[in-house]
């Protein structure tokens, strides 16, 4: 990947004892997550190139991302911050222009301060950025190259003498986010923290982030208003030349809902939710339309079934994702698919319409385990696919399984009731599924019954 490597570094400071609060504080759940890993994710999400995180050798080990641009360094516990942040210095890469120092009971500081940060930062001269609320500077701490050579310096006993030394060359960047100066020092600070996550809204791309299928709900009904404002927001989605060739059809009633669980696979989920939402490709309006002008639609084309579902995945995507963004959950249902003759039915939906996946939403009531992605550079090319990125991407893809695979072992005793294989990486289960076994049988009818719904294929 065609990355400015190094160009930015952070060094997370993750050794303290946390004896105030009593516990090790990088490994403290927030919101779902441990510190540490919260803030990695923010540091990177926030621009960063290279994250170090210093931990004191004999600590439990922290639970990372398997990311190339993650690594750690131990130090001897209980020395002083600053030789906590030199050893972390020591394993920068070459080249780095801008630094980072984040003490993790800062975690909550976020991406955006991040990224603020690492744009304010004048990276020729000498320079420190802080982040300013309150009135008040806080962490994390952003210095340019030039600043280094001082703070590696043996002769130098703080990171605070270094920021007086010049106030001229000290610039504040005004955020919001309170945790900037604040730590997590106590239980309170916690509990404190626990509201502040909950109730403040995410920007967008932190939400996508932040994205997990839920599968089980509270069975109070999403208000009718407040789905037509999902929907009404979802369907500003781009769509191919305005066509809009995509439907819903709500489904709150139990009974219906039962009957299109039994469709699907008989997920639990389905009938549990408050509403089941039928995402559908719809040709229909576009037959009405022509037949206003005294045509008929030419429903054949395989691009014209590509766009009409392509269409639906966009919608549906932006509605899960705007469901999320006021505190929902969903699960998109792919086995909405396995009877598409019988769900139209029962649906009563008109020719030249069909059901391209299911989406079950409601406020949730499960916690799972992230399911997390496999490293960006199995995705992610520069001017040309490069096989080689993939291959090197895939054993960090197993490694992501398998540590969801321990983690919902340990702490829900395995995915939606049932033990998950832990020796099992991703390339593994792509290789039972896809590779001749019985997957490949899956829905074979699929093409019959979508032309028996009017979409030619051709
Ligand atoms: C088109 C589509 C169909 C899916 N179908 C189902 C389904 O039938 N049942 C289910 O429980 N999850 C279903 N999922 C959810 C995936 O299993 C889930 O997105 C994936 O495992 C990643 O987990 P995450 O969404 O929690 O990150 C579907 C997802 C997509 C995009």
């Amino acid at each position: 990947m065609q990355v400015h490597r190094g160009s930015s570094c952070a060094v997370l400071l993750a050794a303290g004892a946390g004896r105030r609060m009593g516990r090790d504080k990088a490994l403290l759940e927030l919101g779902g997550r441990p510190l540490v890993a919260r803030a990695v994710l923010d540091l990177l999400t926030g621009g960063v190139e290279h994250v170090i995180v210093v931990r004191a050798r004999g600590a439990a080990p922290l639970p990372l991302p398997a990311d190339r641009r993650v690594c750690v360094t131990e130090i001897e516990p209980g020395i002083e911050m600053i030789d906590s942040l030199r050893a972390g210095l020591a394993e920068r890469p070459a080249g780095a222009a801008a630094f980072l120092v984040l003490p993790v009971d800062h975690a909550l500081a976020g991406a955006e301060v991040v990224a603020l940060l690492l744009a304010h930062l004048p990276r020729e001269r000498p320079a420190i950025a802080l982040p300013l609320c309150e009135r008040r500077p806080g962490h994390p701490i952003a210095f340019s190259a030039p600043v280094l050579a001082e703070i590696l310096d043996p002769a130098t006993t703080s990171l605070r003498d270094v920021i007086r030394r010049d106030p001229d060359r000290n610039l504040t960047v005004p955020v919001t986010n309170p945790w900037v100066v604040r730590d997590l020092d106590t239980v309170e600070d916690l509990a404190a923290a626990q509201a502040w996550l909950r109730a403040r809204p995410l920007p967008a791309p932190l939400l996508m982030r932040e994205h997990r299928s839920r599968r089980a709900y509270r069975p109070d009904p999403i208000p009718e208003e407040q789905l037509a404002w999902l929907v009404d927001c979802a369907r500003h989605a781009s769509t191919s030349s305005l066509i809009q060739a995509y439907a819903m059809v709500a489904v709150r009633d139990p009974e219906r809902r039962r009957e299109v669980a039994r469709l699907c696979a008989d997920q639990e989920h389905i009938r549990q939710a408050p509403v089941f939402l039928a995402i559908c490709a719809d040709l229909h309006k576009l037959e009405r339309a022509c037949a206003r002008h005294g045509r008929g639609l030419d429903a054949s084309p395989m691009e014209l079934f590509l766009q009409a579902t392509i269409d639906a995945a966009l919608v549906g995507q932006n509605l899960q994702l705007a469901a999320e963004a006021e505190g929902l959950g969903a699960c998109m249902i792919g086995a909405a698919r396995n009877h598409p003759v019988e769900l139209a039915r029962l649906l009563g939906l008109p020719p030249r319409v069909f059901v391209v996946y299911g989406m079950t939403m409601g406020r949730p009531t499960d916690d799972p385990v992230p399911r997390g992605r496999m490293p960006l550079g199995g995705v992610l090319h520069f001017e040309h696919y490069d096989p080689a990125q993939v291959d090197a991407a895939l054993a960090g893809a197993d490694d992501v399984v398998r540590a969801w695979a321990r983690r919902v072992n340990a702490e829900q005793g395995g995915f939606q009731g049932k033990p998950v294989h832990e020796g099992r990486g991703w390339t593994d289960r792509i290789a039972h599924l896809f590779g001749g076994g019985d997957h490949a049988k899956t829905r074979r009818h699929l093409v019959p019954e979508l032309r028996q719904l009017g979409f030619g294929l051709e």
